[in-house]
């Protein structure tokens, strides 16, 4: 179904209002008390298996003791440790060992060696390397650190840094959707690396901000990919604002908002409502009619949008609720609030015509599936093409975000990517693209639209 979750979990993340602070934990300090100590998040001593049996805890199997303090091995042992700085081990050829073939690690593989001593080919490492019981934001911790230890020929401050910003897992059904497919994403047919998101884990919008900008005071050549940020794209915003840091595949239902650096955005809202309005009135649709929800603020909001652009675009003359349906007219109604056919039914008329962006409608309403309605016609709005070309197969917000995300993850990998020099395209699975900095026509340009008619018996 192309949106997975109905309206009422999008639009209840934009009413959480009472929120509490949470103790940041920087990922780099939680990286190098590990990576020192053998202590992970919240002080425990880490646990690990060594020589297939021996269980192992805390000091005993910091990486520190084998991989040396600069992370670069060598010492004296029979196996030598390997150089592991986040450079080397996500280089596509690392010289790491002699004849060892050829493969980088990326944020899944290095957890699977760290967690099975299978490497990046499956390689079983020999046991004297520990197995460990790290949790997902201890690996990711360690790669952070790995990333910025010192380096003198590519001091962290070179490395453009790619940082994620996601609800921790539970909060919200979406983003924990969206994780695990970053987590897995494909490699590339060329088989170049793709490249690790350093994740940063929130609880809230507050501590989503106190932990990238405790992150971004370390490195400013960053940028933030794929950031979660329904209902508090604004907060979000003017708390980057002071940086020129770039939001790269916002996770958002609207469009950027003035003043934001926003990069690869999808048509939000917005978008979708002017393309909606541009063509009832190409069918010659001369009156609009808007159902939104009084308590909710998001839809009020866009219902103020909606009535704007009616005049801005001289499109359709706005009638409230009250007024008479005149007969003479062909009306649109814009539908701002869940699509309900029960309403329709009763007030329906032949020739209206209802406009609905695609997460104010049911997944069982979507798409060729809208029996026992008398509606005429609907027209309904997508932020993207929600069906794979010539197949029925249906794509899903995550699948589209995380397929677009992956693919600019393996374009760092293969080309010089840096913080202002970004493509001005982003295409992938053929029948994608994004443009890099788009306006309001161009992203209304990209509205998928589908027209829906079923005609009364
Ligand atoms: C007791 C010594 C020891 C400790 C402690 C240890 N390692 Fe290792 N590690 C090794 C050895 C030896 C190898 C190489 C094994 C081989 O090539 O078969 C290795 C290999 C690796 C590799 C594979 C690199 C490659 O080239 O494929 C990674 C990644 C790694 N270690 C990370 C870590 C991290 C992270 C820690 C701490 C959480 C750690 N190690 C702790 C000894 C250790």
């Amino acid at each position: 179904m192309p949106w997975l979750h109905t309206v009422t979990l999008l639009l209840g993340f934009y009413l959480i209002s009472d929120i509490n602070l949470a103790l940041a934990t920087d990922p780099v300090d939680l990286g190098r008390s590990i990576y020192e100590k053998g202590i992970g998040r919240d002080g425990r001593e880490i646990g690990a298996v060594i020589h297939k049996s021996i269980s192992l805890k805390g000091a005993a199997i910091a990486c520190i003791g084998c991989h040396g303090s600069d992370a670069r091995g060598g010492g004296e042992a029979f196996v030598q440790a390997p150089d592991i700085r986040w450079l080397n081990l996500s280089k596509p050829y690392p010289a790491r060992r002699i004849a060892a073939s050829s493969m980088s690690y990326d944020q899944s593989s290095f957890s699977k060696v760290l967690r099975t001593g299978l490497t990046a080919t499956d390689r079983r490492l020999d046991p004297i390397m520990p197995r460990f019981d790290l949790a997902d934001d201890e690996i990711n911790g360690l790669i952070v650190y790995l990333g910025t230890i010192d380096q003198p020929e590519h001091t962290e401050q070179n490395r453009l840094i790619i940082l994620g910003l996601l609800p921790k897992s539970g909060q919200n059904t979406l983003a924990d959707a969206l994780d695990s497919k970053l987590k897995n994403c494909p490699t590339t047919e060329n088989g170049s690396p793709i490249t690790a998101i350093d994740m940063l884990y929130f609880d809230t919008p507050e501590d989503a901000m106190i932990k990238l900008n405790n992150r971004l005071s370390k490195n400013m050549n960053a940028l933030v990919l794929a950031p979660f940020l329904l209902g508090w794209e604004q907060q979000y915003v003017e708390a980057m604002q002071h940086n020129n840091v770039p939001t790269v595949l916002p996770f958002s239902v609207l469009n950027p908002p003035d003043e934001s650096n926003w990069v690869f955005p999808f048509p939000g809202l917005e978008s979708q409502i002017l393309a909606l309005l541009k063509s009832a009135k190409a069918e010659g649709y001369m009156q609009l009619r808007i159902y939104s929800e009084p308590k909710n603020s998001l839809s009020t909001k866009l219902a103020a949008v909606a009535a704007k652009m009616a005049s801005t675009y001289g499109m359709l003359e706005i009638i409230n609720n009250s007024e008479a349906i005149y007969q003479k007219n062909k009306i649109a109604i814009l539908w701002l609030k869940q699509f309900d056919t029960d309403q329709i039914n009763q007030n329906s008329l032949k020739d209206e015509l209802a406009l609905i962006p695609a997460i104010f409608i049911k997944p069982s309403l979507a798409i060729g599936n809208f029996q026992g309605d008398s509606l005429q016609k609907k027209y309904i709005a997508y932020p993207y093409n929600p069906k794979i070309a010539g197949s029925s197969v249906w794509r899903t917000p995550i699948d589209v975000w995380a397929g677009a995300v992956c693919k600019f993850l393996s374009l760092v990998g293969e080309k010089s990517i840096s913080r202002n020099k970004l493509p001005e395209i982003l295409q992938w699975e053929n029948d994608f693209f994004l443009y890099d900095k788009p306006g309001l026509d161009l992203l209304s340009n990209q509205v998928f639209i589908y027209k829906g008619i079923k005609y009364l018996q």
